[in-house]
């Protein structure tokens, strides 16, 4: 039906007949003359009717916006002083001489290039939000990005497998999506958070090297970039190290940065361990494009009178930190009670701070209301640690050292923001050195930080169960420019030390059997050493196109509470589908 996409039209076709199929973005009448702007995937070209061609004429007068048009036509440039510099077809239009509609529209719910229509309409009416430009461009750069996944991974001796989407529960720390089995009455199977068991059979069945771009399901609170279903790009490899599969994922994301962005990223990326990055930046996945460090204030506060900050000093698990923020002298009252306010989202008590007019002139130069609880040798060791220059301002943090390095890392990111502090560029960090376990204050248990099959550093087998909150894993993560964009582990591969896992975990030999007998089997039967990691392919996909939420990047994605706002899914069913899979609802229940 075409010969051209729109947005291929260009001054190197002048003179030449064209046909376009295309959707009709915007018609405009203007003294006798109709224009119509032409739209398909690859972007806009201009059309120009006029009365010469009576029926032609005559026909596009009927048309509206969103009709579908093939049009055929004489690509000319444009008159001197009408070029569109935004358009790549901008310098030419096309003659328009024939003119079929191939299908009308109704008045679409929304102008394709209005900018402030609601996310419910746009997802409501996700077919006509998909033709903004923008988002076939993000798709566009998205299947880009997994082809030089794919191609790098396939050079590399990596085997596309699919796993099961119907299986059992894997722990991945979130709420499992259930579905009911019909022919088994009463039992269920889990959509998989990740294919993570699967991948480890596969290295026991000496597949070596698996990769898949694959759908996991999870059931948790959403956000800008959680998804209840979300793509990764799953690896896994027998007999590499650590080291050498960090090597290969790097090499793969310069890679793809350089054949899709032409951007080149360091090499070898830096490293950093948890325990430095709580320190330093709060937080496990730290922006390093932000300027702003914590900076530790235990040591010296246990003796202060200023019980919010000798309090938590003298807790083995408080913190006491602070934040300085250059030229933040010139922040209003009002300004600093929001960032307060802000804090107190993570559970901070409050958000101490102090002014630093002139800090050679010792507590003179400053101005706060804690002044009067801080001695002199410690107001000494703040203005020295924090390296504090007059027009600063140091904000401080004291409590659990979970709630100062949440309260703290965010205000730090929030400032980064605000203040315009974000340094240009591609920040890539691997984050490693995790703990083990951490202890869930709820359930009173140690709870993996990864996933419970990761291994745990070689040393610390022993102290599995002795000593749980001392081992160290074999885990690694990948942050870029402040988000978690992958993360990955060497896997246990012996039997006893994956029971061994499973007792520090509170999990008993028969709950571990019930849930993981088919791997704890596996294991028996010749398992290699194995490893790998998964990316958050909505996650790199929403970093690299500068999108602001994994939602922009997905051609359906659902809304904040999970809902498809397209399809309306979820659904109530029938009491007869129920009743098929073995789920019997109280009348008084599905009535309510
Ligand atoms: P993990 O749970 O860290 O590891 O997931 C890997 C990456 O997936 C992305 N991600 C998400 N993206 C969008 N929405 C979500 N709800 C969501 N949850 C996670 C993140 C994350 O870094 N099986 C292990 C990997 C392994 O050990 O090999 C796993 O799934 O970018
Ligand atoms: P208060 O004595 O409670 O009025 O607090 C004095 C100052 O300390 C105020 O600026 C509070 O915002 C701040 N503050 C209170 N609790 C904390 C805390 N846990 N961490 C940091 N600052 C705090």
């Amino acid at each position: 039906m075409r010969s051209h996409y729109c947005g291929q039209i260009n001054e190197s076709l002048a003179g030449e007949v064209v046909e376009i199929a295309a959707w009709v973005h915007r018609r405009r009448d203007h003294g006798g003359v109709i224009f119509l702007d032409m739209r398909d995937r690859e972007g806009l070209v201009q059309v120009v009717f006029d009365p010469d061609t009576p029926a032609t004429f005559a026909l596009a007068e009927r048309v509206r916006s969103e009709y579908v048009l093939r049009i055929k036509g004489l690509v000319r440039l444009r008159p001197e002083g009408t070029e569109n510099e935004n358009l790549a077809s901008g310098k030419v239009e096309i003659l328009g001489q024939e003119l079929e509609i191939l299908n009308r529209a109704a008045t679409p719910p929304f102008q394709i290039e209005d900018e402030d229509v609601s996310e419910e309409h746009r997802l409501r009416y996700r077919y006509i939000d998909l033709r903004r430009p923008e988002m076939f461009q993000r798709l566009k750069l998205r299947a880009e990005i997994t082809r030089q996944m794919r191609a790098f991974l396939d050079r590399h001796g990596f085997l596309d497998i699919e796993t099961p989407m119907l299986t059992k529960a894997t722990p991945e720390g979130a709420r499992d999506y259930l579905v009911p089995s019909r022919t088994h009455e009463g039992s269920f199977f889990a959509l998989p958070q990740s294919p993570q068991l699967f991948k480890q059979l596969l290295m026991m069945s000496g597949m070596d090297r698996y990769y898949q771009v694959v759908r996991c399901f999870r059931d948790e609170d959403l956000r800008a970039d959680r998804q209840p279903e979300f793509t990764q790009l799953d690896v896994e490899t027998s007999f590499l190290d650590e080291e050498q599969i960090i090597d290969l994922m790097e090499a793969m994301l310069r890679e793809v940065f350089a054949e899709v962005l032409d951007v080149t990223l360091p090499d070898p990326f830096p490293r950093m361990s948890y325990v430095e990055a709580m320190a330093r930046y709060g937080s496990d996945k730290p922006d390093l494009r932000i300027p702003l460090e914590l900076v530790d204030l235990k040591d010296v506060m246990a003796g202060v009178e200023f019980k919010v900050f000798s309090g938590p000093a003298k807790d083995p698990k408080g913190r006491v930190a602070a934040l300085r923020l250059p030229s933040g002298g010139e922040l209003s009252r009002k300004e600093i009670d929001d960032y307060t306010a802000f804090v107190g989202i993570y559970g901070a008590k409050g958000l101490a701070y102090i002014k630093v007019n002139d800090p050679a002139r010792g507590r003179e130069g400053l101005q706060s209301p804690i002044l009067k609880f801080l001695p002199d040798e410690v107001v000494a060791a703040i203005i020295q640690r924090t390296g504090a220059e007059a027009g600063d301002l140091i904000f401080f943090g004291a409590d659990k050292a979970s709630v100062v390095n949440e309260s703290l890392g965010a205000l730090r990111v929030r400032l980064g923001h605000d203040r315009g502090l974000l340094e240009p560029g591609w920040r890539p960090l691997w984050v490693v050195d995790f703990p083990m376990f951490e202890w869930d204050d709820k359930t009173g248990r140690w709870t993996p930080l990864h996933h419970p099959f990761t291994a745990p550093a070689e040393g610390d087998v022993d102290k599995l169960e002795s000593d749980p909150g001392a081992c160290h894993s074999r885990a690694y993560d990948i942050v870029l420019n402040g988000t978690e964009i992958g993360g990955g582990s060497m896997r246990i591969h012996r039997e006893e030390v994956q029971e061994k896992v499973f007792r520090a975990l509170g999990i008993g030999e028969q709950e571990a059997r019930d849930k993981f007998g088919f791997l704890l089997d596996a294991l028996k039967y010749g398992c290699p050493p194995h490893g790998g990691l998964a990316f958050g392919l909505d996650r790199l996909v929403m970093l690299m196109s500068g999108a602001s939420s994994i939602r922009e990047v997905m051609a359906f994605p659902k809304t904040q509470t999970a809902a498809c706002l397209l399809t309306g899914a979820p659904s109530p069913v029938s009491f007869e589908q129920l009743r098929e899979v073995g789920i019997r609802l109280a009348k008084s229940a599905k009535a309510g």
